[in-house]
């Protein structure tokens, strides 16, 4: 399974980077907007920190205008992937976009529906958002197993990325399920090493090594 950071902070994707844990990034307004930086200056120095894809997404709303916007970003660097809402105008851009040979990661999607579109509109990746579905009480992860069993069933070479991850246990459910991809908040991603059994062990070692007065170093 490959690991996506969603955030634009350059410092923590370089933090997680360097452990070998990114094999992508995404971003969306929001997160660029929390950034604080310019759209088209992160962007090429989160492209120029990581060597798998890195989703920058387009704002504008009819197709001409996301076309335009998504060559823009997709002129960035090799490895954009231009995210495209899930709209009849962003399907209408991901089938133009894919038809370039660029990466388009089409977001926003709720339903298994919405997947076989884009699917079907030529997109690299396609991102359900598990967590906006659990919080309006819907079960995030079974659009999660719908979309692979879907794309199973006819060979759909799109990839699945979890998107709107909020816990650990999205992540398990996510690679249990089979999403090619999942992307995170450096938070979540960090808190995958956590165990309160390995606390609790680790205090009770070193407990008993005060004991025997020793060192290592
Ligand atoms: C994915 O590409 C989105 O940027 C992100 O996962 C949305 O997450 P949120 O629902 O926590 O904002």
């Amino acid at each position: 399974m490959k690991f996506f950071v969603d955030t634009a902070e350059i410092d923590a994707i370089a933090e997680l980077n360097d452990l070998g844990m990114v094999d992508g990034v995404t971003t969306n307004p929001s997160l660029i907007m929390k950034s604080g930086r310019d759209i088209l200056e992160v962007t090429r120095e989160i492209c120029d920190l990581v060597d798998g894809p890195v989703s920058a997404e387009v704002v504008a709303t009819e197709a001409a205008d996301m076309i335009a916007e998504g060559r823009k970003l997709a002129a960035i660097a090799e490895n954009i992937a231009v995210k495209v809402p899930l709209t009849w105008d962003g399907l209408k851009t991901c089938k133009v976009l894919s038809d370039e040979g660029r990466m388009v990661n089409v977001t926003l999607c709720f339903s298994a529906n919405q997947a076989l579109l884009a699917a079907k509109a030529g997109a690299t990746f396609i991102s359900p958002f598990i967590g906006r579905l659990d919080d309006i009480n819907l079960d995030g992860m079974e659009l999660i197993e719908d979309i692979r069993t879907i794309y199973d069933n006819y060979g759909f070479d799109t990839q699945i990325l979890a998107a709107s991850i909020r816990t650990v246990n999205h992540v398990t459910e996510s690679a249990r399920i089979g999403a090619d991809v999942i992307t995170a908040p450096p938070n979540v991603i960090k808190a995958l090493a956590n165990h309160p059994l390995t606390d609790k062990g680790l205090e009770a070692f070193m407990a008993d090594w005060a004991k025997t007065g020793q060192k290592i170093l």
